[in-house]
């Protein structure tokens, strides 16, 4: 079974919640991950041609397909990794979500479940409502949302960075110096496990 989990990341962040989410689902047995990656825009394209980090990230990218609708189609459960942007997801991952109207009407995507997770620059720039208004798409379209409980190690801390029971997320600081945490990445790994043990069982 397969469960794909596509994301949009510009430095690198989501990318990096994204690959350890991908190490949760292969870790359940008979479960594959299908990494995949939401199409940047060409007017943001242009602009990452100049900036040196971003091009790089850009790179690092390169050999991981851009996500299609059939992607969406033969996946067991999916999860979506998105910055934040102004508290919501971004756009290039509304794009794709916006395309899926195919698969609305068909009522393709009713039942499987579905995770989601973030990064922000700040502590309290926007993780959970990203989180919550990445997930009201996903439950019109008949997906069952699975979080992070608060029995996975780590998700029970006081001091600022990620990890939430909405869905895995890290604080990537206002220029992208910081890095997700040894229990941001745990955390997305636990979360890429629950939703392919819950695709799994739902399968029977
Ligand atoms: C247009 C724009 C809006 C942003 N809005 C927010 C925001 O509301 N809150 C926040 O903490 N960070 C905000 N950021 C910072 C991004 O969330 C940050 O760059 C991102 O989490 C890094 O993830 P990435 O490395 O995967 O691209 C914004 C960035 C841009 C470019």
């Amino acid at each position: 079974m397969k469960i794909l989990i596509v994301f949009y990341s510009m430095y690198g962040h989501v990318m990096q919640l994204a690959r350890a989410a991908a190490e949760g689902v292969d870790a359940v047995d008979g479960m594959e991950a299908v990494l995949r990656r939401v199409e940047e825009f060409e007017t943001v394209d242009r602009i990452i041609d100049g900036n040196e980090y971003a091009s790089q990230i850009r790179e690092k990218q390169r050999e991981i397909p851009v996500c299609t609708l059939d992607d969406l189609r033969d996946a067991d459960g999916i999860l979506f990794g998105s910055p934040t942007r102004y508290g919501n997801m971004a756009a290039q991952m509304k794009q794709l979500i916006d395309s899926t109207a195919a698969l609305w009407l068909k009522g393709e995507l009713e039942g499987k479940p579905a995770g989601v997770f973030t990064s922000t620059a700040s502590t309290h720039g926007g993780q959970e409502t990203t989180l919550f208004t990445m997930m009201a798409p996903l439950l019109h379209l008949g997906m069952i949302i699975v979080g992070v409980p608060y029995s996975v190690p780590g998700m029970l801390h006081t001091e600022g960075r990620g990890g939430t029971p909405y869905g895995a997320s890290t604080v990537a600081g206002s220029r992208g110096e910081l890095i997700p945490t040894a229990e941001d990445l745990e955390i997305a790994r636990a979360q890429g496990r629950k939703v392919a043990e819950i695709a799994k069982k739902l399968r029977g």
